[in-house]
């Protein structure tokens, strides 16, 4: 996978690495789910158009979403330490460093066999049988699955005013945005499998 940050410059940010888990579903299977999806080749062409645009702005972005986590207590409840009760600093910017360069590699789509790897680690780490286990933080068990799903839709909607800032036309906005909605939700979709009944994914 070309380009990934080791674990040197960004702690506990691993695809590829013996750490990660294995997906569940092979790769023919991921194919398929591209397809559910309507995920095609032009997509990850726009998604790549996208990573010029965003490149200087993934940091916006996270601040912009913890702007939303922070404005509903049930979210922002998430971040805090269990013991103390307050935010813990530390576990939020080391997590807001992850989410960072999850944008790059959300829109540089290099969805190969250590992606989709990672992908089954990201639901993992949101569920309570690896949540907090990265960084050694003590909050919130685990994100609840109708959270994490839902939080789909915070994400790519309020996106288009950072899209627009690359100058193009009205039409390939709209296109980057419906190949980033197309690949939150496939990713989501990936990320569900922990939260699943044994058999139903
Ligand atoms: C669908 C929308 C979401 C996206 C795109 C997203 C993205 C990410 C990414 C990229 C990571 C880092 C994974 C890694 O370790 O490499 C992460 C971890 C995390 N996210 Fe989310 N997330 C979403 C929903 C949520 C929600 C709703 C919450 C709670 C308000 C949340 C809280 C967290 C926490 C606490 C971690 C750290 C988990 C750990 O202990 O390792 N996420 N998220």
């Amino acid at each position: 996978m070309q380009d990934h940050h080791g674990s040197k410059d960004l702690p506990g940010y691993n695809p590829g690495s013996p750490d990660v888990a294995k997906s569940p579903i092979s790769f023919d299977e991921f194919r398929e789910l591209k397809a559910t999806c309507l995920f095609t080749d032009e997509d990850v062409a726009y998604l790549r158009l996208s990573y010029d645009v965003l490149k200087d702005q993934a940091e916006d972005l996270v601040t912009m979403w913890r702007g939303i986590i922070a404005q509903h207590t049930h979210l922002a409840n998430y971040g805090l330490d269990r013991a103390t009760g307050e935010p813990d600093k530390e576990y939020g910017a080391a997590v807001g460093k992850r989410f960072a360069q999850w944008v790059l590699d959300t829109a540089r789509a290099d969805y190969d066999q250590a992606w989709l790897d990672y992908q089954y680690e990201v639901g993992l780490r949101h569920h309570r049988s690896k949540k907090n286990k990265t960084d050694h933080a003590n909050a919130a068990v685990q994100i609840r699955g109708r959270d994490l799903i839902g939080f789909a839709a915070a994400t790519v909607a309020p996106m288009r005013p950072y899209l627009e800032k690359g100058g193009h036309s009205a039409e390939t906005v709209q296109r980057m945005q419906d190949a980033w909605w197309k690949s939150m939700i496939l990713q989501v979709t990936l990320w569900s499998q922990p939260y699943m009944n044994a058999g139903d994914f």
